[in-house]
């Protein structure tokens, strides 16, 4: 079976109940490839306003972020049983963002991908190098690391979608070009195979992040290992819906 292209829109700390409303009615508007499986992420705030008006099933709304305890004193966190209750189906998680600025380890990002599944959402894990471990050549060895500490603690992957997201290109314009992320994403498919198996492998959607542009999002579809994107900036741009349909 081939996989589903997959398109995420990570909107990030942006936008307000009004720009929600447009970014929502846009792609209500729009004509989206049908063989693409598009998730939007709003800030938690925004999540079940913009989850009530999307009109297509096509599109389904994640959050950015969840915390693996069900429910007690965690101030200012939401608990995937929480997201769960509120039918948001997927969930980001180990953004580089999280891990940067806010401290999450590569066992965070297991028990909250383990902890999501167990709540039976689809997770967005996010891996990924910085320019500096790029320059040492430890790019694979890094990201391998980061499947690894998730691998540890789960054995079913097929709710989740890889996004590998370079932090050098995230937000800064500079893409990684269709030849260094496929040179990744191939990495990333031997080290599922080894791993979890050929079947799994192959099934296994791996995304990439990083400055994904209408401009740029053609020759990076077309790579055999990329299986989609997950969209900063561009996801709250007109031009998400030519990212969305960059299969046609
Ligand atoms: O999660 C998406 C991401 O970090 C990429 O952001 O703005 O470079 O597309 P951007």
């Amino acid at each position: 079976m081939p996989r589903t292209f997959f398109v995420g829109g990570n909107w990030k700390m942006n936008g307000s109940i009004q720009t929600s409303k447009e970014l929502v009615g846009n792609l209500n508007k729009a004509q989206l490839d049908p063989k693409t499986e598009v998730v939007i992420a709003p800030p938690a705030l925004h999540l079940l306003l913009v989850k009530e008006l999307v009109e297509s099933a096509q599109v389904k709304v994640s959050a950015q972020n969840a915390y693996h305890k069900a429910s007690g004193a965690f101030t200012g966190e939401i608990s995937v049983s929480q997201l769960k209750d509120a039918q948001v189906p997927w969930v980001i998680i180990g953004h580089s963002e999280r891990r940067t600025l806010f401290g999450e380890a590569d066992s965070n990002v297991a028990e909250k991908t383990k902890a999501a599944l167990a709540e039976d959402l689809g997770v967005i894990l996010c891996v990924g190098e910085t320019l500096e471990e790029r320059e040492k050549n430890e790019t694979v060895n890094v990201v391998v690391r980061q499947l690894d500490a998730v691998a540890a603690e789960v054995k079913d992957w097929t709710k989740i979608v890889v996004a590998y997201e370079p932090v050098w290109a995230i937000g800064t314009g500079k893409v990684a070009t269709a030849e260094q992320a496929q040179e990744v994403h191939a990495a990333i498919r031997k080290w599922a195979t080894d791993k979890l198996g050929s079947q799994v492998a192959d099934d296994l959607r791996i995304i990439y992040g990083g400055s994904v542009a209408a401009k740029n999002c053609k020759e990076l579809a077309g790579q055999p290992d990329i299986d989609g994107f997950l969209v900063g900036g561009a996801s709250l741009k007109p031009e998400f819906v030519d990212i969305v349909n960059a299969r046609l």
